[in-house]
C-alpha cells in the first residue's frame, strides 16, 4: 500500500448507560459517511468507534439495574453494536474500555505521566457531575448550583486524589491552536474554548478518584481508579495498539478527523491535546464538535420520555432513509430539529419523488420503448445532452469539496442537483414523444442511455450516505456482477462508460411514498412514551391481527365493540410544548364530560372547535400524552396531503347520543 493516502477518523466511544437515541446515532452516521466517501475517493481508512465503558455514572446504572458493571455494559454494547449494523456504520475498529489492549496502555500512560511529574497526589475538594463525569469549582456552578454544562445536580466530594499539571501545557495549547486555524472546528467553538477555559486560567485537574471501583485502577496505588475522561480519551490511541503496534501509529496517527459532540468538545480540546503533548505525540488534524440534535418541543431527554429509538425509525423507515435525512436536514455545525413530519416530507420528495421517479420513470422507458436493452447512443448530440454530461462529470469534485470541509449536506445538495437535472432533460426530451416518430429513433436512443448514465453517476455518489442504494441500483441497471470498473470513483471520470446491449430490470420503486398523515399517527418514539400522537382516522381502530385474519373486513360484532358517541366540544386549550395538541373537553351528556387530547392543533384553533358537535369513539382506554390524560378520541378525515377534517352531525343532536 506504498503511497496510499490514508485516513483516521474517529467518533467518541458511547457510554453504554442506555440504549442509544437518535442524537446520539447522529455523530457515528456522520462519521460513516465521511469514512465512506473517503474510501471511495481511495483513501486507506481507519474509522474508530467504541464504548466508555468506566466510571460512577455507568457503576450506578448498574446498581439500579441490579446487575454487576460488567453484565451490564455487555448487554447494552451489544445491542449498540447491532444498531450500528442495522445502521451500516462501517467501522473497522469497536474499542471497548474494559478490553485488556486498552485497560493495560491505559495504566502505562498515567504511569507515566506520574514518573514524568506530570501527575502528582493530593487532595480533592469540590463538585462533581456524575452525568457529565466532569469536576466543578463552587464559582463555575450555575446560580441554583447546578452543573454548568447540563443543569443537573453536582456533588461535593473531598478525597484524595492524583492530579494532572494542566497549569505546564496551556501556553503550547493555546499557541498551537492559534496557529492551527483547523484544529478546532467549526471556528465559533475554537472561541468559546479559548475564552472561557484557556484564557482564564487552566486549573489542574485531577484524575482519580477513591469513592468507587469501577474503573481502571491506579497500577502503583489501586485504591484510586483512573478519572474516566483520562480513561476514555486515551482509546483513541490505545486502539491503534500504542506504544505496541508501532507500525500501526505510525500509520494512521494523527487522527485526520475527530467527530464529536459540541457537549464533550471541552475534553477534546484542552485536556486530550495536553495529554498527547505529554506523551510526546502530534495532535490530531481536527476536532470537530458538530450541533445538537434537538426535538420541536426542545432536548430529547430520557425522563421526558421523548427519545426517538434509531432502532426503530430504522427498521421502519430504512436505515438509507434515516441517514439520508440526518446528512440532508442538518448543517454539520448548527443544531438541527428532528421531527417525523420532516423526515416524511424528505422521503417523499427528495428520495420518491426526485430520486425514485428517475430511476422508474426512465426503467420504464427502456423496457417499454428499447426491449429492456440499453441502446447505443447514436444520435447527435444536443444542448441539454451537454449539460447534463457537464454537471455530471462536474458532480463528483464538487461533492468531494464539500465533504473536505464537512458540509455534509450541500454534498448532498450538490449530488441532487445532477438529480433533478435528469428529471428535468427527460422533461426536456419527452422520450414518449419521440417514441412515436420513427425518424427520432437515434435521438431516442440517445436520451434513454444518457439517462441510465446518470443514474450510474447517482449510483456511484450515493453510496457514501446510503450504503444500500447503489447494489439496488446496480441490480436494476443488469450491473450487479462484473461491471466494477463502472462502479467507482475513477469511472466518473469520463462520460459514456456504460456498454450498451446490458439488459435492465425494472424494480419495485426505491422509495415509496409514505402517508404523511399515517405516518403521523404511528409516530415511533421510546418505550416511555405510552402511545402516539393521536391524529385518528377511524380505520385505527380496528386492530391489525384481525384485519389479516379476515383480509381486511370486520362482523358487525367487532364493530359493536366500539362505543361511538356524539359529543359537544366544551373547551379547548393548547398542550404546552406540543405544537400538534389540543386538549378538549367534551360532553357526553347524561355520562358526563371527559377530557381529549387530539393532535389536531395545526389544523383548528381552540376557538373554531367549542360549541361543536362531533364524533368520538368513548372506550378507548386512557393514555397519557404529554403528561395529559386523553380519554377516549375524535374521529376525523385525512388526505395524502395531511389535511384533516373533523366529523359532523347534519343537524345537532343531544349530547351522548349513540352512533352506529
Ligand atoms: O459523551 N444531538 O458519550 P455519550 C447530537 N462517553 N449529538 C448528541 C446528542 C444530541 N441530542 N446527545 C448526545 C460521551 N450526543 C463520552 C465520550 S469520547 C472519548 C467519550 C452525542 O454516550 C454526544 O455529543 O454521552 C457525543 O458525541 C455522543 O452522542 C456520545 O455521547
Ligand atoms: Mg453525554
Amino acid at each position: 500500500m506504498a503511497g496510499k493516502k490514508r485516513y483516521y477518523i474517529t467518533t467518541p466511544i458511547y457510554y453504554p448507560s442506555n440504549k442509544l437515541h437518535i442524537g446520539n446515532a447522529y455523530t457515528t452516521i456522520l462519521a460513516d459517511a465521511i469514512a465512506r466517501f473517503k474510501r471511495l475517493t481511495g483513501f486507506e481508512v481507519h474509522f474508530l468507534t467504541g464504548t466508555d465503558e468506566h466510571g460512577l455514572k455507568i457503576e450506578r446504572e448498574a446498581v439500579s439495574a441490579q446487575k454487576k458493571p460488567q453484565e451490564f455494559v455487555n448487554e447494552i454494547v451489544a445491542w449498540i453494536k447491532e444498531l450500528w449494523r442495522e445502521l451500516d456504520i462501517s467501522y473497522d475498529d469497536f474499542i471497548r474500555t474494559t478490553e485488556k489492549r486498552h485497560y493495560r496502555k491505559v495504566q502505562q500512560i498515567f504511569t507515566r505521566f506520574y514518573e514524568q511529574g506530570d501527575i502528582y497526589k493530593g487532595k480533592y475538594k469540590g463538585w462533581y457531575c456524575t452525568p457529565c463525569e466532569a469536576y466543578w469549582q463552587e464559582r463555575q456552578l450555575q446560580d441554583d448550583q447546578s452543573c454548568p454544562d447540563c443543569g443537573r445536580p453536582v456533588e461535593l466530594i473531598a478525597e484524595e486524589a492524583y492530579f494532572f499539571r494542566m497549569s505546564r501545557y496551556a501556553d503550547r495549547l493555546l499557541e498551537y491552536i492559534e496557529a492551527n486555524p483547523q484544529f478546532i472546528l467549526p471556528p465559533s467553538r475554537k472561541n468559546e474554548m479559548i475564552n472561557n477555559f484557556l484564557k482564564p486560567g487552566l486549573e489542574d485537574l485531577c484524575v482519580s478518584r477513591t469513592s468507587f471501583s469501577w474503573g481502571i485502577p491506579v497500577p502503583f496505588d489501586p485504591d484510586h481508579v483512573i478519572y474516566v475522561w483520562l480513561d476514555a480519551l486515551s482509546n483513541y490511541l490505545t486502539a491503534l495498539g500504542y506504544g505496541e503496534d508501532d507500525e500501526k501509529m505510525t500509520r494512521f496517527w494523527p487522527a485526520d478527523l475527530q467527530l464529536i459532540g459540541k457537549d464533550i468538545l471541552r475534553f477534546h480540546t484542552i485536556y486530550w491535546p495536553i495529554f498527547l503533548m505529554a506523551l510526546d505525540l502530534p495532535l490530531p488534524r481536527t476536532i470537530f464538535g458538530h450541533g445538537w440534535l434537538l426535538l420541536e418541543e426542545g432536548k430529547m431527554s430520557k425522563s421526558k420520555g421523548n427519545v426517538v429509538d434509531p432502532m426503530l425509525l430504522s427498521g421502519r423507515y430504512s436505515a438509507d432513509a434515516v441517514r439520508y435525512f440526518l446528512l440532508r436536514e442538518i448543517p454539520v455545525g448548527q443544531d438541527g430539529v428532528y421531527s417525523l413530519e420532516a423526515l416524511i416530507k424528505r422521503i417523499n420528495t427528495d428520495l420518491a419523488n426526485d430520486l425514485g421517479n428517475l430511476v422508474s420513470r426512465t426503467l420504464t422507458m427502456v423496457e417499454r420503448y428499447c426491449g429492456g436493452i440499453l441502446p447505443v447512443p447514436a444520435g447527435q448530440q444536443e444542448d441539454s445532452d451537454r449539460e447534463l454530461q457537464k454537471l455530471a462529470l462536474n458532480t463528483p469534485a464538487a461533492m468531494e469539496r464539500f465533504i473536505d470541509e464537512l458540509k455534509i449536506n450541500e454534498a448532498l445538495a450538490e449530488l441532487w442537483k445532477l438529480v433533478r437535472r435528469s428529471n428535468k432533460y427527460i422533461d426536456q426530451n419527452s422520450p414518449w414523444e419521440l417514441a412515436r416518430d420513427p425518424g427520432k429513433r437515434g435521438r431516442l436512443e440517445t436520451v434513454l442511455y444518457n439517462l441510465v448514465e446518470s443514474i450510474r453517476f447517482i449510483g456511484v455518489l450515493s453510496g457514501p450516505f446510503m450504503p444500500r442504494l447503489p447494489d439496488r441500483i446496480w441490480r436494476q441497471l443488469g450491473l450487479s456482477g462484473g461491471a466494477a470498473g463502472v462502479r467507482d470513483w475513477n469511472s466518473l471520470q469520463r462520460w459514456g462508460q456504460l456498454k450498451p446491449g446490458t439488459a435492465v430490470q425494472r424494480e419495485e420503486d426505491l422509495f415509496p411514498r409514505l402517508n404523511l398523515g399515517r405516518e403521523l399517527h404511528r409516530e415511533i418514539r421510546s418505550e416511555k412514551k405510552v402511545a402516539p400522537e393521536p391524529v385518528q382516522v377511524s380505520s385505527e381502530t380496528v386492530p391489525a391481527g384481525d384485519e389479516e385474519e379476515a383480509g381486511g373486513l370486520i362482523t358487525i360484532d367487532q364493530f359493536a365493540r366500539v362505543d361511538l358517541r356524539v359529543v359537544s366540544i366544551t373547551a379547548a386549550a393548547i398542550v404546552s410544548g406540543a405544537d400538534k395538541l389540543l386538549q378538549l373537553t367534551v360532553d357526553l351528556g347524561p355520562e358526563g364530560k371527559r377530557q381529549v387530547v387530539a393532535g389536531i392543533a395545526r389544523h383548528y384553533r381552540p376557538e373554531e372547535l367549542t360549541g361543536r358537535q362531533v364524533l368520538y369513539v368513548a372506550n378507548l382506554k386512557p393514555v397519557k400524552l404529554r403528561g395529559v390524560l386523553s380519554q377516549g378520541m375524535l374521529l376525523a378525515a385525512e388526505d395524502e396531503q395531511g389535511r384533516l377534517a373533523l366529523t359532523t352531525l347534519d343537524q345537532p343532536f343531544p349530547s351522548g347520543s349513540r352512533v352506529r
